[in-house]
């Protein structure tokens, strides 16, 4: 594990990760536990891996909670999480102050329960001069219903003439997105197997290097970080360029 450590050059390190943390059920079901036991195992993961990224100089982590698809799921899991939310969020805020970690939250989190926007809001203002790293929950978060709230809001502004049609453009778009105050994702780690986006961040990822590993959320660990960033580390970023150009830096 030191070894992982030192072969990590920090000079590189992504100045953003976005993590999808799956397999949770599967961890629990392996255990033969209810899935909710892999929900409350998550935290372990969600701590260290935040530790590990902040005391690597990685400046904005992203993680999965909630999806907008996830509300189909059971109520009695849907229930479960969001108290699990609540008492996790009251739970870390000394530890959030200590460790100048910032709060932030994407999504529709207008649409989750009173008591969890009420402690939601009030971490996010506790915490929003910290500085070392800005840790981002995703909640209620669906990136085609980013896309199609971004796109209202910005008819609006046109309707209004508050916008002329000719302006529109990328960095707009990017100002109306739930992101607006966030960099394009560097890495996203998905764990648990599956080979897939499930609507994250659809467009902040357009040039995002993905990384894939059969380790279940809970049992995710500082060494799988540094792996998946010695990965990262190891490829070349052409964003549409050719590698000889890059090697040159034209
Ligand atoms: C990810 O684990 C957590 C959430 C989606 C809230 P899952 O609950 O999806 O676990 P699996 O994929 O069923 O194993
Ligand atoms: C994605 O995981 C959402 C979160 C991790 C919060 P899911 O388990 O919901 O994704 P699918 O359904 O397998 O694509
Ligand atoms: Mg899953």
């Amino acid at each position: 594990m030191e070894e992982k450590l030192r072969s990590i050059n920090l000079h590189k390190v992504p100045n953003h990760i976005a993590v999808i943390m799956d397999g949770n059920g599967r961890w629990a079901k392996g255990k033969g536990m209810q899935r909710v036991f892999g929900h409350r195992n998550a935290l372990t993961a969600i701590r260290e891996t935040a530790d590990t990224a902040s005391e690597l100089g990685v400046k904005y982590l992203t993680m999965y909670a909630f999806s907008t698809e996830n509300w189909n799921r059971p109520k009695f899991e849907v229930d479960a999480l969001m108290s699990l939310l609540i008492t996790t969020l009251k739970k870390e805020l000394p530890e959030f102050m200590r460790k100048d970690v910032r709060v932030n939250a994407i999504g529709n989190t207008k649409s989750l329960p009173k008591p969890a926007q009420k402690v939601l809001n009030n971490v996010i203002e506790k915490t929003k001069d910290n500085q070392k790293i800005t840790l981002t929950f995703a909640l209620s978060y669906g990136a085609r219903e980013e896309i199609v709230n971004a796109i209202k809001n910005i008819s609006k502004k046109v309707v209004n003439n508050e916008m002329e049609i000719e302006k529109i453009n990328e960095k707009i778009i990017n100002n109306h997105l739930y992101t607006f105050n966030l960099p394009d994702v560097d890495l996203m780690i998905r764990t648990s197997g599956e080979h897939r986006i499930s609507n994250f961040l659809l467009w902040q990822m357009a040039y995002a290097e993905l990384y894939f590993t059969d380790v279940l959320w809970p049992d995710f660990r500082k060494e799988h970080l540094f792996n998946a960033i010695l990965d990262y580390q190891n490829r070349e970023r052409r964003f549409g360029k050719t590698s000889e150009q890059i090697e040159t830096n034209e």
